[in-house]
């Protein structure tokens, strides 16, 4: 114990002695910057070689970041792009290093699933293991900080972005956040294989209205600080080293200028140390927000709410030195925002060595690193959700033999290649090379008395319908027909709000002529986000839901086709069944006139026209094997509001035909509230292997500080009274048992 101790208050000593020694050089450091030294390091460019927003027309950077105007670039990739203008900043008269940041969002060099695919593995472990290979890849190749993880919880699938973070639950969100920021900086910066993490976009970014992305956000401080805010505080409480702001406007504020958010709740009630990046021309765009009267008054109001650097406005570079001469900003505002800027670039140790990450070897290593394809492979398969399994002639079609079949595979994404990549993947010129089409995949893997045949059958959004003739043959040659529709990959990600959800252009027509041929049909659906097929959902008896998987995309599809590995992915977000009955989400309030089910329409709450539950619930996925959940036991049924556990136990048996993966999850009902509380509240879950026959009893443990929220005056509190608690395998969970929180 003693040892113990001591290791520990040696390791606090360490680590004060290293912050003590960090705030000594950039407070000597910032002591001998100009003004305009300091202003440059407050100012972020993009390379001109693969921009990611409006490109502002600028003049000469690399003349800029040799006078030291430039504190940070992004979109520069590659170990001689970064040496080239590292050695330019270096010039500077106080040889003070850039930054490199990227939209590392899912994978670098070796392209992962999109991250709600990821989430949809619910494997925390696995999730931060792809972070970690990706800041690897990213680090040798000169990148020093990624933008990411997005931790917007989103309701709302018309939004683009659901694609990029985690789906609409606050718990399973957090838990992802968590996961994703420890991967990115691994052992730490100051590790050559670490960057910096910046969960974004902060905040309530994915509350736009209507779906529509940049649109308003307005709410409730008691719902943004109980549904939006706790990824980040828990992407900041597991060290992330920045945070980005959001393009909206949050309750008539823009985020940007949002003192509220970027001061109050952050730098001060989180004590943040890190520093904030403003999105992309962020800071100018409050002119258009009707904010700012112009950037003089929008540079004035960002820096004074807490925006600490600039990315691509100008506004900064533009306006800071006239504002502090006019008395109008202070330069001890200026200094913490730039001695936050140093801070890190000394932890990353940029200052004792601005080429340690520039390391040719390094970069070649990971170039193409087969470890980490065959990790695209194995966190694809779990990705995977199988939504539909039905009986054909009282056998499932999935999982697929390999041998004995002609098989049919028709669809536009059939032989796609960087389509599986998604959006915000980072693009190499050999990327296609580097990718297994699901055809020839697929086609490895059937046994030499099996054959494959393929047509394309129609494009992904048009209208043609003149390859149907030739895909409808294909099919009544074959034994059984696999389809590949989805939407397209930049149909999801950044500016990409759809109003309708639908499968684009004629898929469904073209899955309808393939179905009208009576031959068994699985449905493979490729995208970034719930889409809605009620027809195909209906009637196709076998539907996987792949998302977009990365590099190992073919072969992970191919994989649980043929059982490879049984698919255990559940769904990270709700599946509507219309674009009318969005925002539509588990964790929703009672009302006073809840529908009893979905045929209850009598002066309730629910449509007329149409059911009131999903079409798929959160945390629904089906398995090729049985799983039963039973024998809920709980260790008390009580539990001291402020102190103690309840411990509930669950025995999970499979007692299917195969091994396989289960979530089993965990969620509260709190009855009576000062506030109204959620139907469901996801507060736990739990990934488990049973081989066919096995089971086990898994044990969750629920504390007080799982079950406070916010009361109306934004307290977070725990109330005493009844809980319901369930356990299952999706938010439809029916194993119910009850507790009581007292005084
Ligand atoms: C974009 C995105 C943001 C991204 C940044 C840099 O506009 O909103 O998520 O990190 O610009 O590419």
């Amino acid at each position: 114990m003693k040892k113990t101790l001591s290791i520990l208050a040696l390791t606090i000593l360490v680590i004060t002695a290293s912050g003590q020694k960090a705030d000594r050089f950039v407070n000597d450091l910032l002591s001998k910057m100009t003004l305009d030294e300091k202003i440059g390091q407050l100012n972020q460019y993009t390379g001109d070689w693969g921009a990611t927003g409006k490109i502002t027309s600028d003049g000469e950077k690399e003349k800029q970041i040799r006078e030291g105007k430039v504190g940070s670039m992004l979109n520069v990739i590659g170990v001689d792009k970064t040496r080239k203008l590292q050695e330019l900043a270096l010039q500077s008269r106080l040889h003070i290093p850039l930054i490199f940041g990227q939209d590392v969002i899912h994978g670098f060099r070796t392209t992962f699933p999109v991250p709600l695919g990821e989430t949809a593995s619910w494997d925390l472990a696995l999730i931060e293991k792809s972070a970690r290979i990706a800041a690897t890849e990213a680090a040798a190749y000169g990148i020093h900080w990624t933008f990411a993880p997005m931790v917007d919880i989103a309701r709302d699938p018309r939004w683009g972005r659901v694609m990029e973070g985690a789906g609409e639950d606050t718990y399973l969100g957090s838990k992802v956040a968590v996961a994703r920021v420890k991967g990115f900086q691994g052992n730490g910066l100051g590790n050559t294989d670490a960057i910096m993490a910046c969960a974004k976009h902060f905040a309530a970014y994915g509350a736009a209205v209507g779906g529509r992305d940049y649109n308003s956000v307005d709410m409730s401080l008691r719902q943004l600080n109980e549904t939006y805010l706790p990824p980040f505080k828990a992407a900041v409480d597991a060290g992330a080293a920045t945070l980005m702001n959001s393009f909206n406007d949050l309750n008539g504020v823009p985020a940007t200028g949002n003192a509220y958010l970027l001061r109050e709740k952050l730098k001060k009630e989180w004590n943040f140390k890190g520093f904030v990046v403003s999105d992309w021309g962020s800071i100018g765009e409050m002119v258009p927000h009707g904010f700012a009267k112009d950037e003089y008054d929008a540079a004035l109001k960002a820096i004074t709410a807490g925006s600490d650097m600039d990315m691509e406005s100008r506004c900064y570079r533009n306006n800071l030195k006239q504002l502090v001469q006019d008395g109008k900003v202070p330069v001890a505002l200026i200094d913490d925002a730039v001695r936050r800027i140093l801070i890190k670039k000394y932890e990353l140790g940029l200052f004792s060595d601005p080429y340690r990450f520039c390391n040719e070897e390094r970069e070649k290593a990971e170039t193409n690193n087969a470890d980490n394809r065959s990790f695209a492979r194995e966190i694809g398969v779990r990705s995977i959700v199988l939504l539909e399994n039905k009986p054909v002639n009282g056998k499932p079609l999935l999982p697929l033999s390999k041998s004995n079949a002609k098989i049919a595979l028709i669809g536009p994404f059939g032989k796609a290649t960087t389509a599986h990549h998604g959006f915000w993947a980072v693009p190499f010129p050999d990327d296609s090379q580097r990718i297994e089409t699901l055809h020839d995949a697929i086609a490895a893997q059937l046994d030499k008395n099996a054959s494959l045949i393929y047509s394309k059958g129609c494009n992904i959004q048009d209208n043609d319908t003149s390859l149907f003739a030739e895909a409808r043959k294909t099919a009544l040659s074959a034994d059984m027909v696999i389809m590949t529709l989805g939407e397209a990959p930049d149909m999801s990600g950044e500016a990409k709000s759809r109003s309708s959800l639908r499968l684009p252009g004629v898929q469904e027509e073209l899955l309808k002529t393939i179905f009208a041929t009576n031959k068994p049909v699985i449905l493979l659906i490729s995208a970034g986000r719930p889409l809605i097929f009620n027809w195909a959902a209906d009637n196709v008896p076998a539907i996987l839901y792949t998302w977009w998987l990365g590099t190992e995309a073919g072969n992970a599809i191919a994989d649980v086709l043929f059982g490879n590995y049984n698919p255990s992915g559940k769904l990270p977000i709700t599946f509507p069944r219309t674009e009318g009955q969005i925002p539509i989400y588990y964790n929703h309030y009672n009302t006073g006139r809840p529908a009893k089910d979905d045929n209850d329409k009598t002066y309730v709450s629910a449509y007329i026209d149409l059911p009131s539950s999903p079409k798929y619930a959160f945390g629904y996925g089906l398995s090729y094997t049985r799983f039963e959940i039973g024998n809920l036991q709980l260790s008390s049924d009580k539990m001291k509001i402020n102190k103690g556990k309840i411990e509930a136990r669950v025995d999970v048996k499979n007692s299917g035909d195969y091994d396989g993966e289960e979530v089993v999850q965990l969620y509260i009902h709190k009855l009576i509230g000062s506030v109204v509380r959620p139907v469901r509240e996801l507060k736990g879950f739990q990934k488990i292997f049973l081989k066919k026959g096995e089971s086990k009893a898994i044990t969750f443990t629920l504390t007080p500080e799982e079950l406070k929220f916010y009361n109306d005056k934004t307290e977070f509190v725990n109330e005493v009274g009844e809980y319901e608690l369930f356990i299952g395998d999706s938010s439809l969970a029916s194993l119910k048992s009850r507790f009581t929180l007292n005084e």
